[in-house]
């Protein structure tokens, strides 16, 4: 059977741009998350600004966090915004009651989110609450962020220490509405969308991008009803997709796991590629200029809890399994970026399949972190075309493709190749040719250890880290590479 892989980048006419916000983040009030997470106790000893925790904000700065999506999830759909604005002593708790009935004090709220996110340099994207809400609450939260007239509401914001408007743009509509946002059918939740779009207003300089709730997996019919009733109407609609080694009443361990487990995590994973195309296959039936943004604002892997740990709190690890689960999902939204343009992992800290890890002042950097930083090269950068002719990794009688794999030019003109090797035993040769382009140099990372489970700990942080990668070389026109077992390799060509 095959054992190398072919690789053929047409370079010579890149259209499609990838978007930087393919690489977003999500941030919820569950678990440690926000708190104790990167938001820090009043007197706390580990280095903060205003109690946000630097060391974390260093960390995201590096990969160029494009966006935060925040409050929720579907805390977004129990949040009252006025509770989290105005002297803190005085902000009145509220239970979360999605996650685990803690007290929830609201000291992290409107004015922090937006705090951090110019700490990161990133873009915000708030979820307005339609599950529990109202209309009039959702218009003058906007009004209150995006307002730079005089009205009630933006004397109370300069009396909370902020003159001028934030100018949010992006925008949800409701979370996960088909569930825990409310439980609605699609063509309720369109008449809901509509209503609450309405007077979620546009105001000078701050015209909003708003997101209407997609479709869980493979529900095609809410994405077919969203897309048939409010079209163009909305500037993107969301996906959701998370893949679980298991199933959902035993998700699986985070860190031990066999290769049959490992097989079928990846194979898992691999659907979203079916998910995009199937959804995208739908809206284009009705938007075939691609004007409407599919925004897959959760996705990533979800274990069961790290033992010990509150069930509700949904602390994971994050093995090299997870960095392969991020190479792979990344490169299929990568070529889907004509209508994917932009996506959420589930969660940035302290929550399913984290980029960092925190305990006490120590910080951890997670494989699935290094991905990210590898992939920065990404964003913004041309889409290049490609076709890929793959051997199979095999387990048992079952199979999917080792390889895969995603391509850019840069403004500079460098192009980068980010390969994932699936394969557990293998070392794959992947010759590439690539058309209308005159490189002459390569260099490249990769991320890889001994074994799928093979982790980052507190004592031991710096165990998986992308290090110099040596087996690529020219060879006539030819790109030659050998991927490791379980490796993610990121190449540039000048
Ligand atoms: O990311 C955790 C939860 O998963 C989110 O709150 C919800 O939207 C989804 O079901």
């Amino acid at each position: 059977s095959q054992s190398t892989a072919k690789l053929y980048i047409n370079a010579s006419d890149p259209r499609v741009t990838i978007s930087r916000h393919i690489y977003g983040h999500f941030s919820e009030h569950l678990g440690r998350c926000i708190y104790d997470g990167f938001w820090v106790g009043e007197n706390s000893s580990i280095p903060n600004k205003g109690r946000i925790r630097l060391d974390i904000v260093e960390a995201l700065k590096k990969i160029k966090i494009p966006n935060l999506r925040w409050p929720g999830g579907c805390f977004a759909d129990e949040y009252h915004w006025r509770d989290g604005i105005g002297p803190r002593k005085q902000r009145p708790t509220m239970i979360n009651t999605n996650w685990g009935n803690v007290t929830e004090d609201n000291s992290f709220g409107t004015h922090e989110f937006l705090e951090l996110c110019d700490m990161l340099g990133c873009e915000p994207y708030i979820t307005g609450n339609v599950g529990s809400g109202t209309v009039s609450e959702m218009n003058n939260w906007v009004e209150y962020l995006n307002f730079d007239g005089q009205s009630p509401l933006t004397t109370l914001r300069k009396e909370n220490g902020r003159n001028k408007p934030w100018n949010v743009s992006f925008w949800g509509v409701g979370n996960e509405s088909w569930g825990c946002g409310g439980n609605m059918t699609p063509e309720y939740y369109v008449n809901e969308y509509k209503r609450y779009a309405t007077f979620a207003k546009n105001y000078p300089n701050a015209r909003l991008k708003k997101i209407a709730c997609g479709a869980s997996d493979g529900d095609y019919n809410w994405t077919d009803v969203l897309m048939k009733n409010v079209g163009t109407r909305m500037w993107g609609l969301s996906l959701h997709y998370y893949t679980v080694p298991k199933s959902w009443s035993d998700k699986g361990s985070a860190t031990s796991f066999d290769e049959k487990e490992y097989f079928t995590t990846m194979k898992k994973c691999l659907f979203m590629d079916e998910l995009v195309t199937r959804h995208g296959t739908i809206m284009d039936k009705y938007d075939p200029d691609k004007r409407v943004a599919m925004v897959v604002d959760e996705w990533g892997i979800w274990t069961n809890v790290e033992p010990d740990s509150n069930p509700a709190f949904l602390y994971q690890q994050n093995s090299l399994r997870d960095a392969l689960v991020a190479g792979t999902t990344l490169n299929i939204f990568n070529n889907h970026a004509d209508r994917v343009r932009m996506a959420n992992l589930a969660q940035t800290v302290n929550v399913l399949q984290s980029l960092v890890l925190t305990q006490g002042n120590k910080m951890l950097l997670t494989p699935t972190y290094h991905v990210f930083d590898l992939y920065k090269v990404h964003q913004d950068a041309k889409l290049l075309p490609l076709q890929l002719n793959v051997p199979d990794y095999q387990y048992g009688d079952q199979k999917m493709p080792a390889v895969n794999a995603s391509a850019s030019v840069d403004s500079t003109g460098a192009i980068h190749i980010s390969l994932v090797n699936l394969d557990a035993a293998h070392t794959i040769p992947v010759t590439t040719t690539i058309s209308g382009s005159n490189w002459h140099t390569v260099e490249g990372q990769v991320l890889t250890a001994a074994k799928f489970t093979d982790i980052n700990t507190f004592d031991q942080p710096g165990n998986i880290r992308p290090v110099p990668f040596s087996h690529a070389r020219k060879e006539g026109d030819q790109l030659v590479a050998n991927l490791p077992p379980l490796s993610v390799v990121v190449l540039t060509l000048k």
